[in-house]
């Protein structure tokens, strides 16, 4: 039969085309913009109770199914998590089915998730009698080949979306014809704006030009997009986006030019999002759309260089495990296609990045929790993560051992939580019984003191140090030649304790100061310098030290740092510099001169005693 006809004959009302649903029968409906509402409005009004089954991905708030009545009516099974289906399974009415988006086209298809009735949302049929499922490809294409009866709304105002999005006219049973906008955006979760924007800009930094993302779900995510369009040549392959997206095509930043398949295409398998993503993708060759067991396959998103997945979580404990429901925090996250894209992006060699506030909104609770919470669901391992990033920093998990991770995690949890977190940890062990709490206690870290300068051709960071740079400091110290060794400690020491290490990075930022000089970024950092001043309390008088590993020294570092240590100690009121300086050190004492500072120097034994006021210029 000519499709035209076909189509004419499968015109109906919702009342007729729901007289199909049996009682008993399972009813997919797909999500998102996609919510096919005329239809379920009146499945929902349906009077009697005939113990249907409702499967459903993501809607909007308010959820259509959290209504006690409909709840009585129906048995709903979400295959995502929010916060009011959280609410309604732990209640005991609804269900949800924790599983990988990626798996349920399978699910459907082999019939181990039973589908009767699909009710979907489409775009009219083109010239060929296609309609285009529209911003929901995603699990709706498998539903609805899957289901005996499809009913579908054919929405004038669904955009045409390309890829592998089409179904025939000839796969639906009734068709109910509707205009009405389909965008929506997502509700904001309450998330300070200053909070998300500071998250953004941390993990932007974690964001290399080139590189193809994967963005998930939710305002983080989005805060993300918005702190990126200082980037060249970005890629998209994803299972949803939304209008962030659009603004990176407009300003040229998102271009898929070094994308290594699906060249120059965004790759995705919904939207959601305003009038501004629905236009963009409608007709849109730049973008394909495809069901979730193409998008998410792992494998696939492997074949993507420089893939960076961006996730977002409800909480992650001290071991880097991701915990995405059940979680009682302001909003659960979807695990659904989160675990893929992280495991793509690992197989791939790219980069996996979770990024959360570090508290909740009121910031009462530390979402960075000690252990993860009874029936709370992971979505992510701790093999799987390697940045976690907070408003605070970023977290490098990757290769790293439990108790670095947990101090990795402690330094961008929100620093009312997170003295009770060392205590906590060393309760649990991960961290040994002497931990100090010193940096937690008094003055924050101060982030203000970093600076990027380049030495020799070569950028590098310096720092305040942090309890997490001890290994670091471990590794300097070993690389010291004797004599850098006895001109540092005046002795021939072949072995540091421990203890002393601590020392120099578990700091008050106060009263005692240490810098880190650092090359390379992640796990390939290196300090190749370190620096420092202690004090007594009340003291307007601070002692010195400098170290710099061999093969950087004479480049400009210890002179630098010098300058550094200067105005870091006049901003925390040290008034004068003290230091001890063999007498064959030249270079140190040059250092000193130098600073055109009212230097004293006196000779005791072999050891200068240098001592200068931080203002005072000599004549
Ligand atoms: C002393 C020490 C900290 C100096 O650090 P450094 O990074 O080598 O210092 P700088 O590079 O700024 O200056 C060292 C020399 O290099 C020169 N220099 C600096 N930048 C340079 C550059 N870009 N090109 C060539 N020379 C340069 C300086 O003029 C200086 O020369 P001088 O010794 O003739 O005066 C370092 O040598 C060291 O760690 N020594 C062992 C430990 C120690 O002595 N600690 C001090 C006791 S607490």
């Amino acid at each position: 039969m000519y499709w035209r006809d076909d189509y004419e004959k499968k015109v109906s009302t919702p009342k007729k085309a729901l007289s199909f649903v049996k009682p008993g029968d399972s009813i997919f409906i797909s999500g998102g913009c996609s919510l096919p509402k005329y239809i379920v409005e009146n499945l929902l009004k349906k009077e009697a109770y005939h113990d249907n089954k409702i499967l459903t991905p993501f809607t909007f708030m308010p959820s259509p199914y959290a209504d006690p009545d409909v709840q009585k009516k129906f048995r709903v099974n979400s295959f995502y998590m929010d916060s009011v289906v959280e609410r309604l399974v732990q209640n005991g009415h609804a269900d949800y089915t924790p599983i990988h988006t990626s798996e349920l086209p399978y699910m459907f298809e082999t019939g181990r998730i039973h589908l009767d009735v699909a009710i979907i949302h489409v775009s009219p049929p083109d010239m060929h009698g296609h309609c285009s499922l529209g911003t929901s490809v995603d699990i709706s294409k498998a539903a609805t080949e899957a289901a005996d009866v499809v009913i579908a709304e054919v929405n004038r105002q669904m955009p045409r979306t390309l890829g592998d999005s089409f179904i025939h006219v000839s796969q639906i049973d009734h068709i109910i014809e509707v205009d009405y906008p389909v965008e929506r955006e997502m509700d904001p979760d309450g998330t300070a704006p200053e909070v998300l924007e500071a998250i953004a800009k941390n993990v932007a930094t974690m964001v290399p030009d080139g590189a193809t993302l994967q963005i998930g779900i939710g305002q983080v995510p989005n805060a993300v997009l918005a702190q990126l369009k200082d980037k060249k040549h970005l890629g998209i392959h994803t299972e949803m986006f939304s209008d962030g997206v659009v603004d990176l095509v407009e300003a040229g930043v998102i271009t898929g030019e070094r994308k290594s398949i699906h060249h120059k295409k965004i790759v995705t398998s919904f939207v959601i999002g305003s009038s501004k993503v629905i236009d963009f993708v409608d007709n849109n060759p730049m973008v394909e759309f495809h069901p979730s067991d193409y998008t998410n396959d792992p494998l696939l998103i492997a074949r993507n260089r420089n893939m960076v997945a961006i996730n977002t979580a409800s909480s992650v404990d001290l071991t880097g495990q991701i915990i995405s429901d059940f979680t009682g925090m302001d909003q659960a996250t979807n695990p659904g296609g989160q675990a893929d894209f992280i495991r793509g992006a690992i197989y791939g060699k790219g980069r996996s990045i979770i990024a959360l506030p570090s508290a909740s909104n009121d910031g009462k609770f530390s979402r960075i929790v000690p252990f993860v919470p009874k029936g709370a669901g992971l979505s992510s391992t701790n093999e799987d993560v390697h940045y976690v990033v907070t408003e605070y920093g970023v977290a490098h998990l990757r290769g790293k051992t439990i108790a670095n991770r947990t101090l990795e995690l402690i330094n961008i949890a929100h620093p009312a939580h997170r003295a009770k977190l060392i205590d906590l940890a060393v309760a649990m062990g991960y961290l040994p019984q002497d931990q100090s709490k010193r940096p937690y206690l008094g003055k924050p870290y101060p982030k203000e003191f970093e600076s990027v300068e380049t030495f020799a051709g070569t950028k590098v960071l310096i720092r305040p140090v942090k309890p997490t740079d001890e290994d670091m400091m471990k590794e300097l110290f070993y690389s010291f030649s004797p004599k850098t060794v006895r001109q540092r400690f005046f002795s021939e020491r072949s072995v540091q304790s421990r203890m002393e290490r601590m020392s120099q990075v578990n700091i008050d930022y106060d009263l005692t100061m240490t810098f880190g000089v650092f090359t390379g970024s992640g796990d390939l950092q290196k300090m190749i310098a370190v620096c420092g001043y202690e004090r007594e309390p009340r003291a307007s008088s601070a002692e010195v030290f400098f170290a710099v590993r061999d093969t950087w020294q004479g480049k400009g570092l210890g002179t630098f740092m010098l300058d550094t240590l200067i105005e870091v100690g006049k901003s925390r009121n040290v008034k004068t510099f003290t230091a001890e300086v063999l007498s064959n050190n030249s270079s140190m004492l040059n250092i000193f001169y130098r600073t055109g500072l009212d230097v004293s120097a006196k000779l005791d034994d072999d050891v200068y005693i240098v001592s200068f006021d931080l203002v005072k210029r000599s004549l």
